[in-house]
């Protein structure tokens, strides 16, 4: 499926783009912490990076690297081919699906636990930026299964 498709399913809207810049302003600083506690949770079932063959700190900057672009909102072609390449190379490692599934959803969740912990917040603000934090994890999660779909058929 195309990001369109999703845009359009999720309903992401421009004002979920400007809640989602407003969300990264929040987490932007604290991606590291969060990557730290996503790769305790790998490390806690066997499945941190070294697992995979590769170093925390790299692949931290990897992974910080693609959410700065998720966090832009902007689902073009350049987020698209960027977005499936990294896909492909999940399959490529051997990631398993359900894995990646939960990935994203620890994410997701440490995402949102920061965002809702920012002391003085307004509650319907931070709200909306889960909102649109969750919308736009749901884009990206949609590209990073199509090539195990792909797999399946
Ligand atoms: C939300 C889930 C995840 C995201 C957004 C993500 C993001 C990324 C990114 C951006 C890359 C670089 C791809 C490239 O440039 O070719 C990458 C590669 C990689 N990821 Fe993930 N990742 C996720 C989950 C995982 C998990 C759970 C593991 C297992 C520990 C993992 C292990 C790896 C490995 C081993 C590579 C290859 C590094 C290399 O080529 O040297 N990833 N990931």
């Amino acid at each position: 499926m195309e990001s369109s498709t999703g845009i359009a399913f999720l309903d992401f809207t421009e004002k979920d783009r400007k809640w989602l810049h407003e969300a990264y302003d929040v987490v932007g600083p604290r991606l590291d912490t969060i990557l730290d506690e996503f790769y305790s949770a790998l490390d806690k079932i066997g499945s941190g990076p070294e697992a995979y063959g590769v170093r925390r700190e790299d692949l931290k900057k990897r992974q910080k690297g693609h959410w700065h672009q998720m966090f832009q909102g902007n689902f073009d072609e350049c987020y698209e081919n960027t977005a499936r390449r990294i896909a492909i190379r999940h399959l490529e490692i051997g990631l398993p699906q359900d894995l990646y599934v939960l990935s994203y959803l620890k994410i997701l969740s440490l995402l949102s636990g920061a965002i809702c912990g920012i002391p003085g917040e307004d509650r319907a603000h931070s709200a909306e930026m889960v909102e649109a934090v969750t919308k736009a994890i749901a884009i990206d999660m949609m590209h990073a299964m199509a090539p195990y779909s792909a797999e399946v058929l």
